[in-house]
C-alpha cells in the first residue's frame, strides 16, 4: 500500500534516534549549559529496545519504507548497536540502512556495522581547524579521532558523507578547507545552514550563513559553480558541482530554501515517540502502544492515521509564524 500524507507526500524515509546522549556538546545541538550534570536524560526504561524498534520497523515496512537512518544523540555510544542493524537487514535486503555518527567511535565499530549490513554513514565535521573544533564541540576529541573515523569507514568500503554545519563568524572559514580534504578522501560533503531547531541553541537569523553566501566563499577560491538536478525526489541537499574541479557537493538550505514539499520523513525518537516533523512540539507515543501488547498491525494502522493526517510544513512556515513553540530538541528526535 502506497500511504500518502495530506499534501501527497510518501512517507519513505524513517530517522530513528537511538540515544539522547552523546559524548559532544555541539554548541548547536546540545550546548553544555543546558545540558551539563543536572540535566535529565531519559532513563533506561524508557529509551525504545532493539525489539520494538524492530516492530515499528516491520510496521511501516508495507507503507512504502525505502530508507532508515539510525541517528541520536550519537548513535555508536548505545550497547551493540551492529545488534540493530543487523536486525533490521534481516527484515529486508533492498532497505537503504545508514547512519547519523561523529565518528570518533567508528573506527572500533565499522568492521561489525559492515557486517550487519549498513550501507552508509554521515560522519559530522564542522572544523578541521582543531582549536575551533574544540570550540564548536567541547568534547575531549579532536579533529584527528573524527578523520580516523571517516578513514576506517573508507578503508572499509561503506559508502561515506561528510555533514558540516556552517555559522557565520564562527567557521565559514572552513567551508575551503573542508573542500579541500573531501576532494582528498573522494567523498561528497554538505553544508546545512544553521537551523532553529530545539529550544536551547540561541538561534537567530543573524548567525545563519545561507548557502548561497557560502557558495560564493566557495567560487572565490575554486571558481564557478553549477547546481545540478537532485539525485532522488526529495533529497534534502541541494546538489552543485565546482566545474573546475568535476566535484559535487550538497548544500541543506533548510532556512534559505525550505524543502517542505517532498518531505517524506518520519521520526522515531530515542523514547519511541513517532514525529512527523523535525520541528514538532509533540510526538505520539507508539512505545506505549506497543508495550501495551499491541500487535504489528496496530501500530501500522495507527502510523497509517498519523501519516494521513499529516500536514506539516514547518520550515516554509517559520516566517509567518506567530505564536512561541517549543520544539522537542534534536538529540532526542535524531537530526
Ligand atoms: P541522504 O540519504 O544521504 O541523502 O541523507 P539526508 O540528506 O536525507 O540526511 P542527513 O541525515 O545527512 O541530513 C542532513 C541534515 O539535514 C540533518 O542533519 C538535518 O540537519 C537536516 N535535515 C534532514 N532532514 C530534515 C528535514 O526533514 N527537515 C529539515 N528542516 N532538516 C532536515
Ligand atoms: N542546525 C543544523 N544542523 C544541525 N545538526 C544538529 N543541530 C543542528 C542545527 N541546529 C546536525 C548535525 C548533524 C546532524 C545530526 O544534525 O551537524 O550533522
Ligand atoms: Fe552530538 Fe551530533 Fe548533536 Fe554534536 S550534533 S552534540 S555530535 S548529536
Ligand atoms: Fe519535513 Fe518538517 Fe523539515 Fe519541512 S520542516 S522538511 S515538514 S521535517
Amino acid at each position: 500500500m502506497r500511504l500518502e500524507d495530506s499534501l501527497g507526500r510518501p512517507l519513505r524515509d524513517l530517522r530513528i534516534s537511538v540515544t539522547d546522549r552523546c559524548n559532544f556538546r555541539c554548541d548547536y545541538c546540545m550546548p553544555r549549559e543546558h545540558f551539563d550534570s543536572k540535566y535529565e536524560f531519559l532513563p533506561k526504561e524508557k529509551i525504545i529496545s532493539y525489539e520494538e524498534i524492530i516492530m515499528i520497523v516491520k510496521s511501516i515496512l508495507p507503507l512504502g519504507l525505502k530508507k532508515v537512518r539510525i541517528t541520536g544523540g550519537e548513535p555508536l555510544i548505545r550497547k551493540d548497536i551492529s545488534k540493530l542493524i543487523k536486525m533490521i537487514r534481516e527484515l529486508d535486503d533492498e532497505l537503504d540502512i545508514a547512519m547519523t555518527t561523529n565518528g570518533v567511535l567508528l573506527r572500533r565499530n565499522i568492521q561489525q556495522l559492515k557486517e550487519s549490513g549498513l550501507d552508509r554513514v554521515t560522519v559530522s565535521l564542522d572544523s578541521l581547524d582543531n582549536d575551533l573544533f574544540k570550540e564548536i564541540t567541547d568534547s575531549n576529541y579532536g579533529v584527528e579521532d573524527v578523520l580516523d573515523g571517516i578513514e576506517a569507514a573508507i578503508e572499509a568500503g561503506i559508502e561515506v558523507k561528510i555533514n558540516s554545519v556552517i555559522k557565520r563568524n564562527l567557521n565559514e572559514n572552513q567551508l575551503v578547507p573542508l573542500i579541500e580534504k573531501s576532494i582528498i578522501y573522494n567523498v561528497p560533503i554538505r553544508f546545512i545552514e544553521f537551523m532553529d531547531v530545539g529550544s536551547t541553541n540561541s538561534w537567530n537569523l543573524d548567525s545563519v550563513i545561507t548557502g548561497s553566501e557560502m557558495r560564493k566563499i566557495i567560487q572565490n577560491k575554486f571558481g564557478p559553480v553549477i547546481q545540478k538536478n537532485s539525485n532522488y525526489y526529495g533529497e534534502v541537499a541541494k546538489q552543485w558541482i565546482i566545474v573546475d574541479k568535476k566535484y559535487e557537493m550538497g548544500f541543506i538550505e533548510s532556512i534559505s530554501s525550505p524543502f517542505c514539499g517532498s518531505c517524506t520523513r518520519a521520526r522515531i525518537s530515542s523514547n519511541g515517540h513517532f514525529f512527523t516533523c523535525l520541528f514538532s512540539e509533540k510526538g505520539n507515543d507508539l512505545l506505549s502502544l506497543i508495550r501495551m501488547e499491541a500487535e504489528i498491525s496496530d501500530v501500522s494502522q495507527a502510523v497509517t492515521k498519523i501519516w494521513k493526517n499529516r500536514n506539516d510544513k514547518y520550515s516554509e512556515e517559520r516566517k509567518d509564524a506567530t505564536k512561541e513553540r517549543i520544539p522537542v530538541e534534536m538529540s532526542y528526535i535524531g537530526g
